[in-house]
């Protein structure tokens, strides 16, 4: 097992009704911005409840927040924290919302120009605002850590940050608020939790018993709930074992003591940047095509995976490997996943999508750092 630190201070507030808590958890002096998306949270009546909770309170709005939010959009949002004399922010939403808040909980402190938040000048943000979250949509685990991810849309950059600074004071996570999810959105939600597990556990193994057992539980439990998750609209338990399992996947503890390998997810963001397809439909393009090209480093894993998730338990280890990598397939191909770009209308360039990623640094990836540019012109070939 290797050695690991583990901080996480976002506090759950889980279940059902439980948006008025918010109360109890901001600052006497709050002035909140609420921040949403499109028209998802006011339709819901979402938005409605927040405002009647905040009453006692001094709060203003800014809706507009795009998926895959956009640079040019949050500066507005930037804008009306500073005129307003804002001092906490409220995201309700997804990734996207969650992810624009804690950029311009950065921004709004920052002096300098605030691209820098998103290139290697971010370490030099020293402070942010305090956010709260209410979450609508399972999926990127940004209500409990400290990443987010920005698109410019003028270059068609999307560009991360990582600053404990951003870790929301609060979430408050009702299954509820999925109930008006798209199926897409859904399928989305639960393939993007699924890889986020893989991407922690599927290296190389450690020993390390408590965090695989970890990951093989989250695992299991979305290919299990996933019918009922895509057919049943309101079946409260598999919706509140699916947003449990979905913020779990990314905020931290299934990091602990192992090696990790986001090549899948660095390659996935040049292809939403580039031609916006969703998140997660990436994702599920890259990770079967780069297992295979690894599948000797990352054989005994895959062969863990298989035994332990599959309950595949005849066949030599490789065997078991490649039966996983087709079980992970048709798991995807349930879920709506395509397993070819063109599928999704696009001709690749693949000379610009490499030079993106030698743009953005991502020349050495994976566990190994051996996912170099070779192999990523290999991985982009076959998608
Ligand atoms: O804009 P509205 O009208 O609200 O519609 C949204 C949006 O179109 C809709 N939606 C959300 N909740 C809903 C709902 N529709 C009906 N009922 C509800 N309850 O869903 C659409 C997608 O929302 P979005 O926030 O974009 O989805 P998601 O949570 O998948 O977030 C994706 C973003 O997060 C980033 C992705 O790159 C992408 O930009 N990620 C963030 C991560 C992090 N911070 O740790 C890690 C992830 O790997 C990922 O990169
Ligand atoms: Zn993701």
């Amino acid at each position: 097992m290797l050695n690991f630190e583990f901080y996480n201070p976002t506090r759950i507030i889980f279940g059902q009704d439980t948006v008025k808590e918010i109360a109890r958890y901001l600052p006497k002096d709050a002035r909140v911005l609420i921040l949403y998306g499109g028209q998802s949270a006011t339709k819901n009546g979402t938005i409605d409840e927040i405002k009647h909770v905040l009453s006692p309170f001094y709060y203003n709005e800014f809706s507009g927040i795009e998926a895959n939010p956009h640079f040019e959009t949050l500066l507005n949002a930037v804008e009306l924290v500073k005129k307003d004399k804002i001092n906490f922010l409220l995201a309700v939403g997804g990734g996207s919302v969650i992810d624009g808040t804690k950029f311009v909980a950065q921004a709004a402190l920052y002096r300098d120009e605030p691209w820098q938040i998103l290139t290697r000048e971010g370490p030099k943000v020293k402070d942010a605002l305090p956010i709260g979250v209410v979450l609508t949509i399972p999926a990127t685990g940004s209500e409990m850590n400290c990443r987010g991810v920005v698109t410019r849309a003028k270059t068609q950059e999307k560009l991360s940050f990582r600053t404990e600074l951003v870790y929301p004071k609060f979430s408050v996570l009702d299954p509820t608020k999925t109930y008006t999810l798209p199926k897409r959105q859904l399928e989305n939600g639960l393939v993007d939790s699924f890889v986020h597990t893989l991407e922690q556990y599927l290296t190389y193994p450690v020993d390390a018993k408590v965090t695989d057992a970890f990951a093989e539980g989250v695992l299991r439990t979305l290919i299990e709930i996933a019918p009922d998750v895509i057919n049943k609209t309101h079946d409260y338990n598999s919706r509140a074992n699916f947003m449990w399992a979905a913020t779990v996947a990314l905020n931290g503890v299934l990091a602990t003591g192992v090696p990790e390998d986001w090549a899948t997810h660095r390659i996935g963001h040049e292809l939403t940047a580039l031609y916006g397809i969703d998140h997660a439909r990436t994702l599920a393009l890259i990770l079967p095509v780069l297992w295979r090209l690894k599948i000797t480093e990352k054989q005994a894993k895959l062969c863990q995976y298989a035994e332990r998730v599959w309950d595949i338990h005849s066949g030599s280890e490789l065997e078991k490997a490649e039966i996983a990598i087709s079980k992970t397939i048709e798991f995807f191909e349930s879920l709506g996943m395509k397993m070819q770009l063109s599928d999704y209308g696009v001709t690749k360039d693949i000379e610009l999508l490499l030079q993106r990623l030698e743009k953005h640094g991502q020349t050495a990836l994976g566990e190994h750092q051996d996912i170099t540019l070779a192999v990523s012109r290999k991985i982009l070939e076959k998608i």
